[in-house]
């Protein structure tokens, strides 16, 4: 059954993975990235709709999942996969980028949940996988806001998945460890993994059994 899944970040890296593998499976995909030539790159090669929006901006999220259910129907799957990380000491961190990573790491989450929940509710049926990752499970140098966002993420995955228990919203995190994209870089950290294999766990959230409700599956590599 083709499925209709809105994959944020989809521009490049994990989401644009994801993208493709959710194709390959015959799903039907959007995918949110600010406006830039990568998206609509994207979206032609990959053949997705391409959705421009600043996940900053609170107002944009329930608009974007508006525009995806309008452009593919009601949502199946959400992955909330967009993600910042500014990587800076404890007392050199502006206060603006905490919250930007909280606007975007945990805050659009949260809004685009919000957006898409009551229609699988009401359908009895929907996924929705927050990409957090190993950064939620522990700590790292220069980048308290970007764990703390991730330690959140997981939190906000656990405490959702207990409120829609046992109505057919299956909700989940994916903590990957370091995976071979734009955000690695520089940060000192080797790839273990490509975007390819977490978007094969992304795809396999998306089907795995219901009993995994609540999860938060690591990904070493
Ligand atoms: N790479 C790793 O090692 C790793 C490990 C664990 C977890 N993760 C997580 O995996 C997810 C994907 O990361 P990645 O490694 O694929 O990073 P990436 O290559 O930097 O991609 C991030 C994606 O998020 C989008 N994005 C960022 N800010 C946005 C905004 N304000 N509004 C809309 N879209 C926005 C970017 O598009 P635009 O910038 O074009 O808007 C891009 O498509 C993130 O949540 C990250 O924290 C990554």
């Amino acid at each position: 059954m083709s499925r209709a899944v809105l994959i944020t970040g989809g521009a490049r890296g994990i989401g644009r993975a994801a993208a493709a593998r959710f194709v390959a499976a015959g799903d039907r995909v959007a995918v949110v990235a600010r406006p830039s030539p990568a998206l609509d790159a994207t979206a032609r090669a990959l053949g997705v709709v391409a959705l421009a929006a600043d996940l900053a901006d609170a107002d944009a999220c329930a608009a974007v999942a508006a525009r995806a259910a309008e452009a593919l129907g009601p949502i199946d799957v959400l992955v909330n996969n967009a993600g910042v990380i500014h990587r800076q000491a404890l007392t050199e961190q502006p206060l603006a980028e905490w919250e930007d990573t909280f606007a975007i790491n945990l805050r659009a989450p949260f809004l685009l949940a919000q957006a898409v929940l009551p229609a699988m509710l009401e359908r009895g049926r929907g996924r929705i996988i927050n990409v957090a990752s190993i950064a939620g499970t522990l700590g790292t140098a220069r980048a308290v806001a970007y764990c703390a966002s991730k330690w959140g993420l997981i939190g906000f995955t656990k405490a959702l998945s207990e409120e829609v228990k046992g109505r057919g919203v299956i909700v989940t995190a994916l903590n990957p460890g370091s995976v071979d994209t734009r955000m690695l870089a520089g940060s000192g950290f080797e790839p273990d993994m490509t975007p390819e294999d977490v978007a094969d766990a992304l795809h396999y959230l998306s089907v795995a059994p219901a009993a995994i409700a609540g999860a938060a599956l690591d990904l070493f590599g």
